[in-house]
């Protein structure tokens, strides 16, 4: 669908109901939307907010822990994929490291880069997608924070381990965090709407209709959201997350030339059991 069809029932009915699993809306008219990453960069910068990133101070924690336990030194290199305002490499400055910090949201990468002017920072930043970085070799670390590597279909999980692993050196690490099944919470389906006067997806009056679906064979939710502005134009965003096992992720990282060097229940260290709700993992490149 593009984001510009005019609203009618028939449509309406074919566009709300149960989509196939893992079929996108435009990823990137999303998060780079002008109006709604703004929305987005200010709940990224709330720092008592677990939304669009985690809270400072567990995001302080996550950056100590990290940097510990893969033992890193001053001068080593580390890319953050997805790095939103780059409040992970703002923290990960402070030990030494050599930064850079890849997102598509043009809102993000531009607010982390005036951050880096006016503080003196010397962190890289780029505005590309990362499905198409074609680096090789160059850093130590590759991180992918809060839980973005359930949100791709298994063709862009093979494309994007492939990438990373081309972009490490050899025995570099990729750190990276996920759902698993035992985030029940999240699994019920329900549909609801809402008629707001401006709100998280347009500054106009809208109407939003929200769809949670969720996929038992494959594990994964969907969180749709059809906004009808008043002028009839219709958009749709599909929010996809795939709940991973931690079997299934040792063979996904097996059959992409990664092993798992530690796994946790989070990124913070926390010890790992067989029914933690997430899995923070430090992967390395054989
Ligand atoms: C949930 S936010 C997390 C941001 C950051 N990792 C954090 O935890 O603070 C996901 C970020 O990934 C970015 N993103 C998603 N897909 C991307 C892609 N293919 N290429 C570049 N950036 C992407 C979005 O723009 C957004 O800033």
């Amino acid at each position: 669908m593009k984001n510009k069809d005019k609203f009618n029932l028939n449509y309406l009915e074919q566009i709300s109901n149960k989509p196939k699993v893992f079929s996108y809306s435009d990823r990137r008219g999303f998060w780079d939307d002008k109006y709604i990453s703004k929305k987005m960069l200010e709940a990224h910068l709330n720092p008592y907010l677990d939304a669009a990133s985690r809270k400072y101070q567990t995001i302080k924690k996550s950056c100590k822990w990290m940097v510990e336990s893969l033992e890193l030194k001053k001068g080593d290199s580390l890319i953050d994929l997805g790095c939103g305002p780059g409040l992970y490499l703002n923290e990960l400055y402070n030990y030494g490291l050599n930064l850079t910090g890849i997102d598509y949201s043009k809102r993000s990468i531009e607010y982390a880069k005036e951050y880096s002017n006016k503080n003196n920072i010397d962190i890289k930043y780029l505005y590309k997608d990362y499905l198409t970085l074609d680096y090789s070799g160059k850093f130590n670390v590759a991180t992918l924070i809060y839980y973005d590597f359930g949100c791709f279909k298994k063709s862009d999980v093979k494309k994007l381990l492939k990438i990373i692993n081309s972009l490490l050196k050899k025995n570099g690490y990729f750190v990276f965090d996920v759902q698993t099944p035992y985030y029940t919470d999240l699994k019920e389906e329900r549909s609801n709407w809402q008629v707001c006067n401006g709100g998280f997806f347009s500054p106009n009056k809208y109407l939003e209709l929200q769809n949670k679906y969720y996929y038992p064979e494959y594990e994964t939710r969907l969180n749709q959201h059809i906004i009808i502005e008043d002028n009839g134009y219709i958009k749709e965003y599909r929010l996809w997350h795939k709940h991973y096992t931690l079997e299934r992720i040792k063979t996904l990282l097996n059959k992409s030339n990664f092993k798992i060097k530690k796994v946790y229940s989070n990124l913070l260290g926390s010890k790992y059991n067989k029914t933690s709700k997430e899995l923070g993992i430090i992967a390395q490149k054989k």
